[in-house]
């Protein structure tokens, strides 16, 4: 992406199987290099969007994706592309993220997916797919998505095949 321009597409998702069903979808137009920025309170489905991702992905089901709130960051196998998972929570700042080879991830053949990216704003890239997970009922979440026009336009249509 050249310019700033940036569009938006709010989702409403009324299960946790439809915001996995989300990330699923989502998975198919990402590519290595990618960054997915995570934004949102405990508990509002950042973790569940991120299993999406990783089964569209392709990530063998062997495999448990969970916050990797100890280990800031987990690397899964996928298919076409691995996933880079991290959470940010415990950081205070990106003093950290040198120290866990952040760039080196960057620049990695994988997609980032960061939960708490708003901890790390700086380090974020702003072609990043900004994610913004609201809580609105027990299990009513909104979901705003951020980026690059060409390809918010190519999920909002295949979101839209997929019945989301
Ligand atoms: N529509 C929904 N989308 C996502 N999660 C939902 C939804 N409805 C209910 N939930 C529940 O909300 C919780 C979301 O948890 P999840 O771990 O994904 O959140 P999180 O944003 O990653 O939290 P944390 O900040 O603690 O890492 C799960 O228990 C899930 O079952
Ligand atoms: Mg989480």
């Amino acid at each position: 992406m050249i310019s700033g321009e940036r569009s938006v597409m709010v989702l409403l998702s009324k299960s946790p199987e439809e915001t996995f069903r989300i990330g699923r979808i989502l998975a198919d137009g990402l590519e290595a290099g990618d960054v997915v920025a995570l934004t949102g309170e405990l508990g509002s489905g950042k973790t569940c969007l991120t299993q999406g991702i990783a089964n569209g992905l392709g990530v063998p089901e062997s495999y448990v994706v969970t916050s990797p709130t100890f280990t800031l960051i987990n690397e899964y196998p996928g298919r076409r592309v691995d996933l880079y998972h991290l959470d940010v929570y415990r950081l205070t700042g990106c003093a950290d993220l040198a120290e866990m080879g952040y760039d080196e991830y960057l620049s990695g053949r994988g997609v980032m997916v960061i939960e708490w990216a708003e901890k790390i704003r700086g380090a974020v890239p702003f072609d990043a797919l900004f994610v913004v997970m609201t809580y609105l009922e027990e299990n009513v979440r909104k979901i705003e998505i951020s980026g690059c026009p060409d390809r918010i336009g190519f999920w909002e249509k295949t979101l839209k095949e997929g019945g989301c």
